[in-house]
């Protein structure tokens, strides 16, 4: 069983929603589905699919014009929220440190953190990939975690780019995670690859060790893309 979580990034109308949890409602799968959405679009009948939103503020509430809080997520019916997002932390500023306190700030709030960690393409060029991944975790993480929290390993070069790395660099990522997670104490904690996964390398890429899903962008939002993901793995 996999988790398949979307990320519909800043699209999608309330239609296209209704419509997506729909075609996701009968598919034949035993798989966690996951999509998070727009804040605008939180708070709808999603049936068996778990929405969740792209970013929560640090702050429980308070004088933060246009931020959104983790317990305002949480009141809406929503059960996760993507943390540290490479846009987020490209266009936002948000650094390692930012993004543990918005994850503790999910957690407290009773949603799981997807917390979202990667190497941009200066820094696999420069080949201090694993260093990064293995700092994103351990100062992404929250001390005091509780165990409902999913990692994303996304390779910050391949989002949205239509290039992935090769199966054993995904290996290597998700082992190095899953190592780092075991030696401050974690294990189980489920660990998702993103970036340019489609229905053509979804099934391949989960069939990679330590990999327990996939985050998705851009095949997440129409149904005929979003599915075959979810069904093509048991
Ligand atoms: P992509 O995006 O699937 O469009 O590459 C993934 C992500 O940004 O989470």
């Amino acid at each position: 069983m996999k988790i398949i979580a979307g990320n519909w990034k800043m699209n999608g109308t309330r239609t296209a929603l209704s419509e997506m949890i729909n075609a996701l409602q009968n598919i034949d799968t035993q798989n966690t589905i996951i999509l998070c959405v727009p804040y605008t679009l939180l708070n709808i009948d999603s049936g068996r699919i778990a929405l969740g939103a792209q970013d929560t503020s640090t702050h429980d509430h308070g004088a933060y014009t246009g931020e959104v809080s983790a317990q305002m997520i949480a009141e809406t019916g929503a059960k996760y929220v993507i943390v540290g997002h490479s846009e987020r932390r490209q266009y936002h500023g948000e650094t390692n440190n930012i993004v543990q306190q918005k994850a503790a700030a999910a957690m407290t709030a009773g949603l799981i953190p997807i917390i979202c960690i990667g190497e941009t393409m200066d820094e696999k060029q420069s080949g201090i990939a694993m260093q990064v991944i293995e700092s994103g975790v351990r100062e992404c993480v929250p001390p005091n975690t509780n165990k409902n929290i999913i990692i994303a390993y996304e390779p910050r070069w391949a989002i949205g780019a239509g290039i992935t790395p090769t199966d054993d660099e995904i290996a290597a990522a998700h082992k190095l995670i899953a190592d780092t997670l075991s030696n401050m104490g974690l294990t189980n904690i489920p660990i998702l690859y993103g970036a340019s996964v489609k229905a053509t390398n979804a099934a391949q890429i989960m069939s990679i060790p330590n990999v327990d899903g996939v985050l998705v962008g851009g095949a997440s939002l129409k149904p005929d893309d979003f599915i075959p993901i979810i069904t093509n793995v048991k």
